[in-house]
């Protein structure tokens, strides 16, 4: 994260908030066949997240952009969430992502929900844990919606966000964006970030596990101090971690 300059405002590449995303890539048969490809190729990044947000029996968990909802299978393969929030815009993603559940167990405690991220009702909300895997950059305006999701964490809760690079850059570049969201970030609450990142399968990924920062005691700063260069969890094991 720059420190002392307020990165430009980036492109809304999302749509508006409450719209469907406006990413035919996802919808129809173009939709389909996404997924598929998906599936196998984002797998290690959906493992690799979950890894990074630790998800616990009983907790309650959001998934983001669920996509042919691998993630949400290897969540309930992990552990016995009390409930689990899944939404994304997408109906051709939905179709896939409920017939994968059919198949899980546990799956019947999943509410799939089409919709945005920024469309949430306000009870949707006190999570314990959300992960959003590869569908973060597509979130628009970044800012509101970034802010929306954050609202939905609860106290003690953890947002994980793993993302392509090169999804990324089609957007802004890597840097620039990972400061807009940093800042984004902050402004819903969650200014505790560890940034990292890692080599998937399917190229070069950016990550952050982002939490309310503690109280600080008075006259002792922020609590993000910054530590460059320690290793984070990534599916390869590598990759540089930077917390602010
Ligand atoms: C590239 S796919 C990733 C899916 C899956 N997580 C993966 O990594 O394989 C992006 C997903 O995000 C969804 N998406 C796009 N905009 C969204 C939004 N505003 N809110 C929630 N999901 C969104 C898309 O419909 C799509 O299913």
């Amino acid at each position: 994260m720059t420190r002392g300059k307020a990165p430009p405002p980036l492109p809304d590449r999302g749509g508006a908030p409450g719209a469907p995303a406006g990413n035919g890539a996802f919808e129809g048969l173009r939709g389909r066949l996404a997924a598929a490809v998906m599936a196998r190729a984002n797998r290690d990044m959906e493992a690799a997240a979950l890894d990074l947000l630790a998800p616990q029996d009983g907790e309650r968990i959001l998934v983001l952009g669920y996509g042919p909802g691998v993630g949400i299978n290897l969540l309930l393969e992990r552990c016995r969430p009390a409930g689990v929030v899944a939404v994304d815009p997408s109906t051709a993603m939905a179709a896939v992502a409920r017939r994968r559940l059919r198949r899980q167990a546990g799956g019947a405690a999943v509410s799939l929900v089409v919709g945005d991220v920024t469309a949430l009702g306000p009870d949707v909300a006190g999570f314990d844990g959300a992960v959003a895997v590869n569908c973060h950059q597509l979130w628009g305006p970044l800012g509101p919606a970034t802010a929306a999701v954050a609202a939905r964490i609860g106290p003690a809760g953890r947002l994980v966000s793993l993302t392509h690079d090169w999804a990324i850059a089609r957007v802004a570049p890597v840097e620039e964006w990972r400061d807009q969201a940093s800042v984004a970030l902050r402004r819903g609450g969650l200014g505790a970030l560890s940034w990292g990142g890692g080599q998937y399968r399917s190229g070069p990924g950016t990550w952050v596990v982002a939490r309310r920062p503690a109280p600080c005691p008075p006259g002792e700063g922020t609590p993000w101090a910054t530590a460059v260069g320690e290793r984070g969890p990534t599916a390869t094991g590598g990759g540089l971690r930077h917390e602010e």
